[in-house]
């Protein structure tokens, strides 16, 4: 464990002078691009190196156009950001669901999410992010053969040095309901379960995982990480590349909840939940702690 392996989830929006508190996940903020700056600033003397970009549209449409649009609130803040901050790496998320009108994260077809005329925009989506300056592309929409799409646009536009973080093994959770609010994402009707995995399935994670390393996935995701252990330690045992543990906005709620009615102590169970997530296997591990862990390796607390 130490700092360089942790990945700080951030939320950009349209607007400007606005630092907005998501109010289930006290502590996170959704910033416009001219705040931003400082939040890096701050990350960066945190010694947190990496983040991951999150972005919250003005305007919504059945294609989710805002997600591979040049002038995408993603890839404005990408190139403000490489800017000012050419020292920190940034990873992108490539999906659908915050930028369409009905929430789900591909096209749809009825009330259907179609998988295959999906993978076309997921790939320009990551084609207009690296073209903007992302440093790393992290695919979240659970599209069957999303990381082959990706990478082989990527390659034919020359940016065949430029990784895939997959989430590969990402399950259909209730533990993602404050990110929802944070980036209004929420399906407008129906869920995620066609195209996210069920989570009593572990078998299938593993096949999940071995499949996106065929198609070139460079890092892999699971996630959640608390109630996934399992799934850290089997991916990591099957797959010989990185594994990333995705702490989720449900883990950083319930743990804010509860300390802040004084009923567990807040440093203490982060501590202890990052020590789980590298233990079961995880060489890499996405949370909104990132800064306050970065400070008790400092402080020796954990490492
Ligand atoms: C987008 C996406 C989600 C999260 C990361 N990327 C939400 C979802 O699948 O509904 C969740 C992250 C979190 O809860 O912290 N598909």
């Amino acid at each position: 464990m130490d700092k360089s392996s942790l990945i700080y989830p951030l939320f950009v929006r349209e607007g400007t002078n606005l630092e907005e508190e998501i109010p289930s996940m006290p502590g996170q903020y959704r910033y416009t691009l001219d705040r931003l700056p400082y939040k890096l600033e701050e990350l960066s003397n945190a010694g947190v190196g990496s983040v991951l970009l999150f972005g919250i549209p003005d305007k919504k449409d059945e294609r989710g156009s805002g997600a591979y649009d040049d002038n995408g609130i993603v890839q404005k803040a990408l190139r403000v950001s490489k800017e000012r901050f050419p020292e920190l790496y940034y990873i992108t998320d490539v999906c659908m669901c915050e930028y369409t009108s009905h929430g789900h994260c591909g096209l749809l077809c009825g009330h259907d999410v179609e998988n295959d005329s999906t993978l076309e925009l997921l790939a320009k989506t990551a084609l207009s992010q690296v073209q903007a300056g992302a440093d790393m592309v992290a695919p979240s929409d659970m599209m069957d053969g999303h990381t082959r799409a990706i990478r082989k646009l990527l390659d034919e536009n020359g940016y065949k040095n430029i990784p895939i973080m997959s989430y590969a093994v990402k399950y259909a959770s209730s533990f993602y309901g404050p990110f929802r609010d944070a980036a209004g994402s929420a399906p407008s009707f129906g869920d995620r379960k066609s195209y996210q995995m069920d989570f009593h399935n572990s078998r299938e994670g593993v096949k999940e995982a071995l499949l996106d390393v065929e198609e070139g996935a460079d890092l892999l995701i699971v996630k959640p990480s608390l109630a996934y252990q399992d799934m850290i330690t089997r991916v990591a045992e099957r797959t010989n590349i990185p594994v990333a543990a995705y702490s989720v906005s449900g883990e950083y709620a319930m743990v804010k909840a509860a300390a802040a009615n004084g009923w567990i102590d807040e440093e203490r169970i982060m501590c202890e939940m990052a020590v789980g997530a590298y233990r079961a296997g995880a060489q890499l591990y996405i949370t909104y702690f990132a800064e306050e862990l970065a400070k008790c390796m400092d402080e020796g607390k954990i490492g």
